[in-house]
């Protein structure tokens, strides 16, 4: 695997390629991470993921400084399932001066759910994807691979690629979980042992809101509200657990049939902040 720090070797490393997949990451790798990877193997001529600790999308109180950097392990894990270019600019690589240009998404998909409750996150994620697209299929146009685990995020990828007409297929990677059920995520590595076991309630309540819906939507107000308050009896602190329509992420009312919708949440267990969801 070729690892480039700069954006100029970047370029020359892949200067003879013609159709990038691309895996965008933080690293702190997991099966997760590593499932996208595979999935983007045969979808290109060459295989490249990323790893940037992005500053611009952590809020001043979030864990930018305590984001783990796994760098031996995440090398070695990206090595063996196959990545033949690895990007890891360093920050003044990648921002050699403040980033003061940056991508705005809509509002209306971007200001609800993650957005609300991580304001600027967004931003933040869009400016550096756009970024990183222009370094790694900049040249060529490509695919990139994003996690359905970030549902809001694929939703505002695909909406800023389609807006800006940029020159990348959006592929979406099904969420990976451990085998009680817990979605793969580098912040699991936050939670103590019996946090760790209790963990897997997030993704209980969704799948018990899913099944509610199906059987009462005209009551979803009240089994949103019922979900949280287990959560809240369980010692979590939720921020939103609620049922959504897949294509605009706007609530879903009784008129939309299964199948179109999908159950999304993130709450805090202890210190750490947990998102997942279900389509159904
Ligand atoms: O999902 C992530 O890990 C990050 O938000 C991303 C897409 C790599 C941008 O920093």
């Amino acid at each position: 695997m070729l690892i480039a720090h700069t954006i100029s070797d970047l370029r020359q490393a892949l200067a003879t390629y013609r159709h990038p997949a691309f895996v965008p990451t933080m690293g702190n790798l997991h099966g997760g991470h590593i499932a996208l990877v595979r999935q983007a193997k045969p979808l290109g001529d060459v295989t490249v993921a990323s790893i940037f600790v992005n500053r611009l999308q952590f809020l001043p109180h979030e864990d930018f400084d305590n984001y783990p950097r796994t760098w031996d392990a995440d090398c070695a894990q990206l090595r063996a399932a196959g990545c033949d270019v690895l990007f890891a600019p360093r920050e003044a690589d990648l921002y050699p001066e403040p980033q003061t240009f940056t991508v705005h998404p809509d509002p209306a998909l971007a200001d609800m759910l993650e957005g609300y409750f991580r304001p600027g996150f967004f931003v933040g994620v869009s400016t550096v994807v756009m970024k990183l697209f222009a370094c790694v299929l900049g040249q060529t146009g490509g695919t990139a691979v994003f996690g359905k685990k970030d549902y809001q995020q694929l939703m505002v990828i695909r909406h800023m690629v389609r807006q800006f007409a940029l020159p990348v297929t959006i592929v979406a990677g099904e969420t990976s979980r451990a085998a009680d059920g817990l979605a793969l995520s580098s912040r699991n590595g936050y939670l103590s042992a019996a946090e760790r076991q209790e963990a897997v309630a997030l993704s209980h309540a969704l799948h018990q809101l899913a099944q509610q819906w199906q059987e009462t939507p005209s009551a979803q107000p009240a089994h949103e509200q019922q979900a949280r308050d287990t959560l809240i009896a369980r010692g979590w602190q939720p921020d939103y657990l609620t049922v959504r329509r897949r294509h605009d992420l706007l609530p879903a009312t009784p008129a939309d049939a299964p199948g179109t919708l999908v159950a999304l949440g993130a709450a805090r267990l202890g210190t750490t902040r947990l998102i997942d969801n279900l389509e159904f």
